[in-house]
């Protein structure tokens, strides 16, 4: 029978249906998630020269701006992911990086250029790096589940790349970014 138990109910669970669109095995939801994160690469190439734009450090504007580069080479490493596995490389709306970007374009409006404002692009920049080595981490897994040795080893490029961007990040935090954001709020 399909009566939730008695605990469930009282806490509150319910169980939830699969649509019939949903991931039937680990195959189909890896290459969900690869949709995914190829929208989220491609919206990043986008929004991030207006992170840079709007940097005044240089070393955060010359991070920022190396990684755009960087972003659109991972866009062709996923195209390339898409043709090993034999599957289209059309995105899937990602709503976490929509509302990572809207929120890294609300800081922007709320903060005038200077210190305090580079300290937000950090931190704005970061969940958006930590989004991504949390995606690719998983994806790199499921690749060498399902014995996908060659894509896992194209993703795994990836996830090194997003980790060296938050590196170079909190290297850009600590230089003297945050420092000086102190230093203005005190003025
Ligand atoms: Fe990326
Ligand atoms: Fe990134």
């Amino acid at each position: 029978m399909d009566t939730p138990n008695k605990k469930d109910t009282q806490r509150g669970n319910k169980t939830v249906s699969a649509k019939s669109s949903a991931a039937a095995d680990l195959r189909e939801l890896f290459i969900d998630e690869l949709k995914d994160i190829i929208y989220a690469e491609r919206a990043l190439v986008k929004a991030l020269p207006k992170m840079a734009n709007n940097a005044s450090d240089p070393n955060l504007k010359a991070a920022i701006g190396e990684h755009v580069a960087v972003t659109e080479g991972q866009v062709d490493r996923l195209v390339q992911v898409f043709e090993l596995l034999g599957e289209s490389d059309r995105g899937k709306k990602c709503d976490a990086m929509e509302g990572l970007i809207m929120e890294g374009e609300n800081i922007l409006e709320e903060t005038k250029p200077g210190p305090v404002r580079d300290a937000a692009i950090i931190s704005a920049s970061q969940k958006i790096e930590h989004y991504e080595i949390a995606s690719y981490g998983t994806l790199v897994a499921f690749a060498s589940l399902l014995g996908e040795d060659e894509v896992s080893e194209l993703l795994k490029i990836t996830l090194d790349e997003e980790k060296y961007a938050d590196v170079k990040l909190t290297e850009a935090a600590y230089g003297s970014i945050n420092l000086e954001a102190l230093e203005e709020g005190e003025e």
